[in-house]
């Protein structure tokens, strides 16, 4: 059976292992949650990256709720967050270039709302998903060898 411990301020599949990185990296729910809604307030003022958005998701609150159960598995290993991200980005008018240029809004607004330590936390696994999402892109549309410059 999954336990969820009440002792740790987010619940998790793995509650020990999430109250370690919550302590380490002063991130937890409220605070992924806080990232998250500043992270979209900006994405969708983006010039370049907001109208990719605004044409594919009508209704914020469920996307957002998804991202922060997104995050708060990626960064605390909760487990909540059961989806496939993949198959919703192949096919995207994407390339690299809007990759880095929402890695860099990320970190922007990570740099804002994280503690130093949280921060590097997740702009390291943004990036690394970045790339195996820019990989699963490329892939898909057949160019050959990704785009990584
Ligand atoms: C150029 C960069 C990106 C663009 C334009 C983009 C765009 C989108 C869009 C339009 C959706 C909603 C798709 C739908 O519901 O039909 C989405 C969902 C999502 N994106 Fe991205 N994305 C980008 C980068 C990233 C990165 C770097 C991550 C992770 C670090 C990420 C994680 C996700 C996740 C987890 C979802 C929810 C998938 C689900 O429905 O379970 N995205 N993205």
């Amino acid at each position: 059976m999954t336990s969820i411990q009440t002792s740790s301020r987010s619940p998790s599949a793995r509650p020990e292992i999430t109250a370690d990185l919550e302590a380490r990296t002063g991130l937890d729910e409220a605070v992924l949650r806080e990232l998250v809604h500043a992270f979209y307030d900006k994405i969708r003022k983006d010039p370049v990256l907001g109208p990719i958005f605004a044409a594919r998701i009508d209704d914020w609150p469920p996307h957002l709720e998804r991202m922060t159960a997104f995050w708060s598995s990626v960064a605390l290993m909760t487990g909540r967050y059961h989806g496939a991200p993949v198959p919703k980005h192949v096919g995207l008018p994407i390339d690299w270039g809007h990759f880095e240029r929402w890695i860099m809004l990320f970190r922007e607004t990570a740099t804002e709302i994280c503690t130093p330590a949280g921060a590097a936390h997740v702009v390291e696994r943004a990036e690394r998903i970045a790339r195996s999402l820019n990989f699963a892109v490329q892939d898909a549309r057949g160019t050959g060898i990704p785009n990584l410059a």
